[in-house]
């Protein structure tokens, strides 16, 4: 695990922009795993404007997002559809038949896990990028998640629909379950980037650098990943105290 500490948020979100618009460049034909929240906007923002700027071109690549709330319809702005259309998908030529968001109104949840699992399955994931939730959640896998499950449905936890409540109405219109790929599927990437910014994410941010590696944060289990980089804000760093391999970046 290698630790990116910024004092400057702009330059931390350049430089994962950079790294996604590297591997684009690189390999066209690239898969890459996508996570929702306010964390990786500013990312969005910056790829957009390279692809209006130099034209990137996504036409080859093929997407994964982690997860979606069950019972949200496509066009339901709270739903992460409508999220990715609005914040990246509509801007750039991503051919949106390869971009792969999992069905949370699909008539049998099973099946479509079952669906996500099999394509995920036919592309290995060169990046996965990832936020983490409050609680210590990567995609919407909650404290106490077998490190061996793939893509599943997860009631959400209490912490996680109140910290997700803020797009909502009310607390109440928090859908109460979601699909989310799994730990393994996550963990089956080869380059996994983590994005933590703000003091609310601090504790977090200590479990999973700093803690055992346990499921009470499931994302301690990126200790394990031989490619993951966590990119941190001093906000969200601001708990660490005994961390190896940290970088500090300025
Ligand atoms: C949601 C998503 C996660 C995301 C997390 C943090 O629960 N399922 O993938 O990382 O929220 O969101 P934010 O970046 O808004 O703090």
């Amino acid at each position: 695990m290698k630790i990116y500490i910024y004092a400057d948020k702009e330059k931390l979100f350049k430089d994962v922009s950079r790294q996604i618009i590297e591997e684009v460049c690189k390999n066209p034909n690239c898969t890459l795993g996508f996570p929702t929240g306010s964390t990786p906007m500013p990312l969005y923002k910056n790829l957009i404007e390279d692809y209006s700027q130099n034209k990137t071109s996504y036409k080859g690549v093929t997407t994964f997002n982690l997860d979606e709330y069950v019972g949200l319809k496509k066009n339901d702005v709270n739903s992460y559809h409508y999220y990715m259309m609005k914040n990246l998908f509509n801007h750039i030529d991503i051919n949106l038949k390869n971009a792969n968001i999992p069905n949370g109104v699909a008539s049998n949840l099973e099946k479509e896990c079952a669906r996500y699992d099999a394509l995920l399955e036919k592309h290995n994931i060169d990046i996965q990028i990832l936020g983490l939730g409050v609680n210590g959640h990567i995609g919407f896998n909650e404290p106490n998640t077998l490190v061996s499950i793939t893509t599943h449905v997860v009631n959400l936890s209490n912490s996680t629909i109140e910290a997700n409540a803020r797009n909502f109405n009310s607390k109440e219109e928090v859908p109460t379950r979601a699909i989310t790929m799994g730990l393994k599927n996550i963990l089956n990437a080869k380059e996994v980037i983590l994005i933590a910014t703000g003091l609310t994410k601090a504790s977090a941010v200590k479990m999973m650098i700093e803690g055992t590696m346990c499921n009470t944060c499931p994302a301690s289990i990126l200790q394990t990943h031989p490619n993951a980089i966590i990119y941190l804000d001093e906000e969200a760093a601001s708990a660490l105290k005994n961390s190896k391999n940290i970088v500090i970046k300025n």
